[in-house]
């Protein structure tokens, strides 16, 4: 299942709201969302962990895409907000989420992250030791009614699926968390959380269960040095989608069904009151649901036959990014044909590196045609720049069977207003 349905006419649509007819009215490229297919992800994910282990806790990873629509529809669902910047704890703020309900990751936070959170009772993931001694000189030295973690690298021991990990730039490894812990509990903390993040879009059953499993035993370790009982062991995101007609993608009942077995096992001797669970699913509950719309804007037939589509990958940076790959529909495809063409769909930037979609097949598109690339909710336009000065694109929700826009494409003011020009009157004002 995905956002998009193709109807009886051949017409694409969203929610029910065809796309051609958000592209006359909003333009494209333009990312469409769908609310209810949101909010399914959310109660699907969440339902699948917490009717197995009570305490449980999903925090939504907001990096996925912090579009303040997408993420107020996920905290009416209940959604924790798992933020890693000021500027996502500003739009969690603005819509009223309060400091328990979020958490915030740090990874080599500047002044201004450490004093934006020593002013707030946020709970704090800390990369490492020095960031949590830097921490204490913006809250007076300690605090001991806030919740802090610290975050275990990705070990060695557990795949980590589909990222390159480049060495450990995350968190500490296991005997460094003890020591960590330790040092904060000698000073008068007390009320301590676990974090790890390993693997993206990890589809392999056993994964989760495996993290868990390490985390655990991570938190017992600490309890015996630090004689502080961990409150809260999070395993970070990375439950994966399928990309492909042919990728599996993540048996979330399954996966839940083994931490929660994992957990059984493990916390058979842990003392009153059991732990929280935390997962900071990013992907899994946006991905499917937003679609990226784009007009095909010229067709260059050859040894390659190459799809200009007006989404270059400044705004979907997915294949540049990660090398990944989506499906491609295309609006009234009966029209047009069944999918005969090898193609790659490129955009409009002068950068030989511009392809958006490689090596997939399409049927013959002619300009003018709309194109719909899949499961581009998570890491899409959050990712959009202006490279080329090409403008942000504009995003809308479709909610019981209606859009909004959520958010405006920018205009070249909004773009010319960030700029200025030195002092000087030999050169004319912007
Ligand atoms: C700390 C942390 N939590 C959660 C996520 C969300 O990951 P995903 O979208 O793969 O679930 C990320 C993504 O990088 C992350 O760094």
């Amino acid at each position: 299942m995905n956002a998009i349905v193709e109807q009886d006419d051949g017409c694409l649509a969203v929610g029910g709201v065809p796309i051609r007819k958000v592209a006359s009215e909003v333009g494209t490229p333009v990312y469409i969302y769908d609310e209810a297919r949101i909010r399914r992800n959310f109660r699907t994910f969440h339902k699948a962990f917490s009717r197995r282990y009570e305490r449980f806790r999903t925090y939504f990873s907001m990096k996925a895409n912090f579009v303040p629509a997408v993420v107020a529809a996920l905290v009416s669902e209940g959604a924790g907000l798992d933020c890693s910047s000021m500027f996502e704890v500003a739009i969690a703020e603005a819509l009223g989420v309060s400091p328990e309900r979020m958490l915030f990751t740090m990874c080599y936070p500047d002044d201004g992250v450490l004093s934006g959170l020593g002013k707030r009772t946020i709970p704090v993931n800390f990369n490492g030791l020095n960031e949590f001694r830097r921490f204490r000189s913006f809250i007076n030295g300690v605090d001991s009614s806030r919740l802090i973690s610290f975050r275990l690298d990705p070990a060695d021991s557990i795949e980590a699926e589909g990222i390159k990990l480049l060495g450990t730039k995350f968190g500490l490894p296991e005997t460094e968390v003890i020591e960590a812990f330790k040092e904060a509990s000698r000073i008068g903390f007390c009320r301590f959380g676990l974090h790890t993040m390993v693997g993206s879009n990890v589809t392999r059953s056993g994964h989760f269960s495996a993290v868990v499993a390490r985390l655990v035993r991570v938190a017992e370790a600490v309890k015996a040095a630090t004689g502080v009982p961990v409150e809260s062991i999070d395993m970070g995101g990375g439950f994966g989608i399928p990309y492909g007609d042919a990728d599996p993608g993540l048996d979330i009942d399954q996966t839940a069904g083994e931490v929660a077995e994992t957990l059984k096992k493990m916390l058979e001797a842990w003392a009153e009151p059991l732990p929280w669970v935390i997962a900071e699913p990013g992907r899994y509950l946006v991905g499917d649901a937003g679609v990226l719309v784009a007009s095909v804007c010229g067709v260059k037939r050859g040894a390659r036959t190459f799809v200009g589509i007006d989404a270059s990958s400044n705004i979907f940076m997915r294949r540049v990014l990660y090398g990944t790959s989506h499906r491609v529909l295309v609006d009234g495809h009966r029209a047009v044909g069944t999918p005969t063409e090898a193609v790659s769909v490129c955009g409009q930037l002068c950068d030989n590196n511009d392809i958006v979609v490689s090596d997939i097949r399409l049927p013959a598109v002619r300009v003018g045609d709309l194109v719909a690339i899949l499961d581009a909710g998570a890491y899409g336009s959050v990712r959009a720049s202006n490279f080329g000065a090409w403008p942000l694109p504009a995003e809308v929700m479709v909610s019981d069977g209606r859009y909004t826009v959520v958010r405006e494409r920018q205009s070249v003011a909004d773009f010319m207003r960030r700029f200025f020009l030195p002092a000087d009157t030999s050169r004319s004002g912007l």
